[in-house]
């Protein structure tokens, strides 16, 4: 079938939506018509080509929501008009790594995933010039995908899709690493270093957890203001001094849970310095850059803070995804609030734009 899709081309060149041809879903493999998809980092990351594993021409894109529109042979987990989130990070549950239940690394389609292709070793994008390869999986940044059926979290129909689209991607890192990967307890106390997506997120799971005191550093005003709907109780302007008035926050410890969401190694130095003596745990959520390298001093360690990361939070898609669209459903959590921007595919580029100038917390592609 053609569908429209957003083609990243070149590196550093702005993406170029046009006709592709997808072919229908082979075995394992479902079709989903997207209804909306966010404009996360990585996406640009990649269309930047700062990322040493990117490639092109691909079709970007991961935060996706939609519809299943058909399904391959011997697929029995959905049929269509189930409502799906898209995973970059499946989970197969058969794996020796889904079955420890000690990760969220599956390695069912590790390998293909990251050479831009489906399990079978094939690509089901093309168009005149030839072949183009999907990315992480997911390729959502177009009318329509074909993803494995391990890859798809079919989530409550009632869901509104522009907020439950975040959950395939940056809500989910941080309300995730709260909950189900730092465990943060009730009554404690939490510093969270950046207010973007993802540290919001840790701020409303901690919310959720019901620590008593979250604490946000970021060197934003406005990121710190909107950090006080998510539930901090405590503001920081980030920068040399942060680690010292997180101690004064927390009568001189440090806070029990730490959580890093800047990708700046000196910020996340910072997030296992501010975590208590004896048994603060931090947990790293940001991508640094290529090379970098994130010093500690052994005496932090020696004396009972732990590290700890996490990708997409820790969380297992199919089984925590849901969940969390639940407890959005119940008005537990705050998805709406980090919909700053709605636009079309063709705006695609304004979405990158937008995040390069900090100017909201997320952009929400809408398809029709
Ligand atoms: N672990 C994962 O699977 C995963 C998933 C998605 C995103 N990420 C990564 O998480 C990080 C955060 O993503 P985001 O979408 O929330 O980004 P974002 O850019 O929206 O937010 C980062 C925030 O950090 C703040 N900041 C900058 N310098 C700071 C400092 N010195 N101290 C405190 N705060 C500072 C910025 O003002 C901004 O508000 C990125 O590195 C992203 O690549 C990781
Ligand atoms: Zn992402
Ligand atoms: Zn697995």
């Amino acid at each position: 079938m053609q569908i429209r899709a957003a083609v990243l081309e070149a590196f550093g060149q702005p993406l170029v939506v046009q006709d592709v041809e997808l072919a229908p879903p082979r075995a394992g493999e479902v079709l989903v018509k997207l209804k909306s998809c966010g404009v996360c980092h990585t996406d640009l990351y990649t269309a930047s080509g700062a990322d040493p594993s990117g490639y092109c021409d691909c079709v970007l894109g991961h935060e996706g929501a939609g519809i299943v529109e058909e399904v391959g042979e011997g697929v029995t987990s959905v049929k269509p008009g189930d409502h799906v989130v898209t995973l970059f990070s499946p989970e197969c549950g058969e794996c020796i790594h889904c079955k420890s239940g000690k990760t969220n690394i599956c390695l069912a389609i590790r390998e293909q995933q990251g050479k831009g292709v489906l399990p079978d070793g094939t690509s089901r994008l093309s168009r005149a010039k030839g072949e183009l390869r999907h990315f992480m999986g997911t390729s959502t940044f177009a009318e329509y995908t074909v993803m494995p059926e391990i890859a798809l979290a079919k989530v409550n129909p009632e869901a509104d899709f522009d907020a439950i689209c975040l959950l395939a991607c940056g809500a989910t890192t941080g309300i995730a690493a709260a909950l189900w990967k730092a465990e943060v307890e009730a009554g404690s106390s939490v510093a969270v270093f950046g207010a973007g997506m993802v540290g919001l997120g840790a701020v409303a799971g901690a919310k959720l957890r019901g620590a008593e005191k979250i604490i946000v550093v970021d060197t934003s005003a406005d990121r710190l203001e909107l950090a006080k709907q998510f539930g901090a109780t405590h503001t920081l302007l980030g920068g040399d001094g942060a680690v010292q008035q997180v101690l004064d926050e927390t009568d001189g410890f440090g806070a029990d849970y730490t959580f890093e969401a800047t990708g700046i190694v000196g910020v996340m130095g910072q997030a296992v310095e501010a975590a208590r003596m004896g048994w603060g745990l931090c947990t790293v959520l940001g991508v640094a850059g290529k090379g970098e390298q994130l010093a500690i001093t052994p005496r932090f360690l020696i004396t009972g803070r732990r590290v700890q990361g996490g990708s997409f939070g820790g969380a297992k898609g199919r089984t925590h995804v849901p969940q969390l669209v639940d407890m959005y459903m119940q008005g537990k959590l705050d998805l709406d609030g980090f919909v700053s921007h709605r636009i079309t595919l063709d705006e695609v580029n304004k979405g990158f734009d937008l995040m390069h100038d900090q100017d909201g917390i997320r952009s929400v592609i809408q398809f029709a």
